[in-house]
């Protein structure tokens, strides 16, 4: 059943967190919904603007509507991650979502906050929440790439007037991590002062941690074992900062980059080692399994197992 990120945040706050997964795939969307309804675990599935180039707005959710008809005992939210103005617009209108994300924290802080509160505006006027940024993470997101050196933390002093001239439902905060498989390479880490400090300034608030994947050390030596390139020096969220962040009224956590690094290991291996194959079903059937097992290990550690009947009663 889809349910506002409101419904999902209300029963989540300080207690456990909401993964969400970022899709562009039949594979992921299946593999998603399957265990999810195993694990009994509330998700929100999302999409960017490029994925929906990708796999069109259309054909992608119309596959998480057959995902929600085979898997019934879901309890799950649709959002649109990263959404410029446009796309943000675009999702409102469609009637298909329960959340958008207005990603206009490149702007000045006014433009922030102009441009956010006209599409709360917009999206409150059809029941639908809004996710709105204060902050700049690193990284590469979207065909986005944002420098180590242009990151800018969320200024905590900042958040209680943007929230209260936007009316955003929930904050994406910039506390230290990045997007893509190229985060911490030294001792860094999240900056819980400022986590902490934006907690006291905004209690209860939903917060939104971007950049949530781990960086498995292991998938990455797969990876370059098998051919690949990748850096081997990068790491990302731990699992304990993971937790330690739910406490401080982190509610979602954004995971993308760990999926993408799955799906590189698991056909660079099947094809180095059976380089005679062409049929994609067997390599798939192999990323859907180790895409449950990712899915559900993160539905562990944010402690959202089983909480789909707090949610029904
Ligand atoms: P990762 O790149 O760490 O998976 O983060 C994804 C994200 O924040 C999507 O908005």
């Amino acid at each position: 059943m889809q349910v506002s990120t409101e419904t999902l945040f209300g029963n989540c706050y300080g207690k456990y967190a909401i993964a969400a997964i970022n899709i562009w795939s039949m594979e992921q969307i299946h593999a998603l919904f399957r265990v999810a309804e195993i694990a009994q675990a509330p998700f929100i599935v999302q999409m960017t603007p490029v994925a929906l180039d990708y796999g069109h707005a259309i054909m992608l959710l119309s596959m998480i509507s057959a995902a929600a008809e085979i898997y019934p005992d879901t309890i799950y939210s649709i959002h649109l991650d990263h959404g410029s103005r446009k796309a943000a617009l675009n999702a409102i209108s469609s009637g298909k979502y329960s959340s958008v994300m207005i990603d206009a924290s490149h702007e000045t802080y006014e433009n922030n906050v102009q441009i956010t509160s006209e599409i709360v505006e917009k999206a409150h006027a059809k029941n639908l929440e809004v996710e709105a940024e204060l902050g700049v993470l690193s990284g590469v997101e979207d065909g986005i790439n944002v420098k180590a050196e242009d990151k800018k933390y969320t200024q905590p002093e900042e958040v209680e007037d943007f929230v209260s001239k936007t009316a955003c439902d929930s904050l994406a905060v910039a506390v230290g991590t990045s997007h893509g498989a190229y985060k911490f390479s030294g001792d860094q880490g999240l900056q819980f002062d400022i986590l902490e400090e934006i907690q006291n300034r905004l209690p209860g608030f939903p917060l939104v941690l971007h950049g949530g994947s781990e960086v498995y050390k292991d998938e990455i030596k797969r990876i370059n074992a098998s051919g690949g390139n990748l850096a081997t020096d990068a790491r990302g969220v731990s699992a304990d900062e993971i937790k330690k962040a739910i406490k401080y009224g982190i509610c979602k956590i954004n995971i993308a980059t760990d999926a993408r690094i799955i799906w590189t290991r698991v056909h660079r291996e099947f094809f180095m080692k059976s380089p005679e194959q062409f049929d994609p079903v067997i390599p798939g059937n192999t990323y859907l399994k180790e895409l449950e097992k990712f899915y559900m290990d993160k539905f562990d550690l944010l402690e959202s197992t089983n909480r789909v009947r707090d949610l029904e009663s």
